[in-house]
């Protein structure tokens, strides 16, 4: 019984940062989506060319279909604390952070708070998220039952940080190990759901822990890593006191078994020469998370720089960090953040850093971020004159990149006409 979804479509063909961006994309004005039973897609093609082989039709007449928004790296616990006042990284995390994070011990609260982070998803597009829970266990439990329910292909891991973190919130080299296993045994590869080792970030590590989570990741190399690199000056130096003997902040995980092609890098902002060819060496992926960046205050990634170096990168809210749920505000942010590094990144570029870019470097490419005969039909669909400032603007547009761009420097929410998981709607 496939089903149609029409509208306008963008086939995303190559990478837009390696040709030129407009060619990285095969738009089409009155295209369709065909899905079959089982959520995949079977055919994108002009409408009229689908219509014969579907059994239901839904038409959303001029609005653009695109993959489900990729969030790259976010802390579902911050929910609550997002857009949280003065503060910068370290402060931030001591006044905010940690004593919202505490409650997730509480199971209730957990599971609140994570259904209500992929609800609000949902409702700006977004089909995957990549996580951080909290130290506790459960906060991985609450986040997986929850997007499981929802159908949703998620990623994530218990937060692990054994010093410099308050003492309710710190776990062992052995628990956050033990603790780790049990989690990725129980959820790995269930459903559409996988498991990501997550050390918060060198200076709330030990050398201990983060070697037994380095063991860890050799011993199940299909999964992700993830952690945060090179954020924020004080944070830099902080890390440079506490390993004296590292060359520099990347040298810290190097050292530990932490990095690798499956590790996936937040921020890389302030990053070193010898920093970013270990990083282009290996194949490790970064997350660029520009509201965050601006909103505590952390500085400018040189996306496009990093791109040119064959580097991938997605694009992530960073969510409570981040002042955004909306993958368009990020784009948008992403924009405005390439143009104080010296660069405009074109409206192909941030799409596709908000799907394939954010699948490549999740390793999910073969089944997320593009639309695709074969790719799970996770979809978004957004209204491009959803307010009448956005309006006014795309009546002008002569094509579909000057169509798009003014939805993302002015889209929210309101926006996103439909959110499709595996092919049915859910927001
Ligand atoms: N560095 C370590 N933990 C965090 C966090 O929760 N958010 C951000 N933005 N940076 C971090
Ligand atoms: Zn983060």
């Amino acid at each position: 019984m496939p089903k149609l979804v029409k509208g306008q479509t963008l086939e995303a063909l190559a990478d837009p940062f390696a040709v030129p961006p407009t060619e990285a994309f095969r738009h089409r004005r009155r295209g369709g989506v065909l899905v079959d039973e089982g959520g995949r897609i079977l055919a994108v093609d002009e409408a009229e060319a689908l219509e014969p082989h579907a059994d239901t039709v839904t038409d959303h007449g001029d609005a653009l279909i695109l993959p489900g928004f990729i969030d790259a790296h976010m802390h579902y616990p911050q929910t609550r604390i997002i857009a949280s006042w003065g503060k910068r990284l370290i402060d931030w995390l001591e006044g905010y952070t940690f004593p919202e994070e505490a409650r997730f011990g509480d199971p209730a609260h957990a599971a609140a708070v994570a259904g209500d982070s992929l609800d609000l998803a949902l409702a700006h597009g977004t089909t995957t998220l990549c996580s951080y829970a909290t130290i506790h266990p459960g906060s991985v439990d609450a986040f997986f039952t929850a997007a499981q329910a929802r159908g949703m292909r998620a990623l994530a891991g218990k937060t692990c940080m054994d010093r410099n973190a308050p003492e309710n919130l710190r776990d062992t080299a052995q628990s956050a190990f033990d603790d780790s296993k049990r989690l990725l045994d129980r959820w790995h590869g269930v459903d559409r759901l996988g498991y990501v080792i997550t050390p918060r970030f060198a200076p709330t590590s030990t050398e201990a822990q983060m070697e037994a989570l380095g063991a860890l990741w050799a011993a199940h190399p299909d999964c992700l890593m993830q952690t945060h690199l090179s954020e924020q000056v004080e944070e830099i130096a902080w890390v440079r006191d506490l390993y004296p003997w590292a060359r520099d902040y990347l040298d810290v995980y190097e050292r530990f078994g932490l990095l690798g092609a499956r590790g996936v890098y937040g921020h890389a902002i302030h990053l070193e020469p010898r920093e970013i060819d270990r990083l282009a060496e290996v194949g490790a992926g970064l997350a660029h998370c520009p509201t965050s960046n601006t909103f505590i205050g952390s500085g400018c990634m040189a996306v496009a720089s990093l791109r040119m170096r064959g580097i991938g990168v997605g694009l992530a809210t960073d969510t409570g960090g981040g002042s955004s749920f909306s993958m368009l505000r990020t784009m948008g942010a992403a924009y405005e953040v390439g143009q104080l590094a010296g660069t405009a990144l074109h409206p192909a570029q941030l799409l596709w850093l908000a799907t394939a870019g954010s699948a490549r470097v999740l390793h999910l490419s073969d089944r997320i971020g593009t639309l695709a005969t074969g790719m799970e039909a996770d979809l978004c669909v957004l209204d491009l004159a959803s307010t009448p400032a956005i309006a006014q603007r795309a009546a002008r547009a002569d094509d579909i990149w000057d169509a798009v761009f003014p939805t993302i420097m002015m889209g929210d929410d309101r926006a996103v006409t439909a959110t499709y998981i595996g092919g049915t709607a859910r927001a």
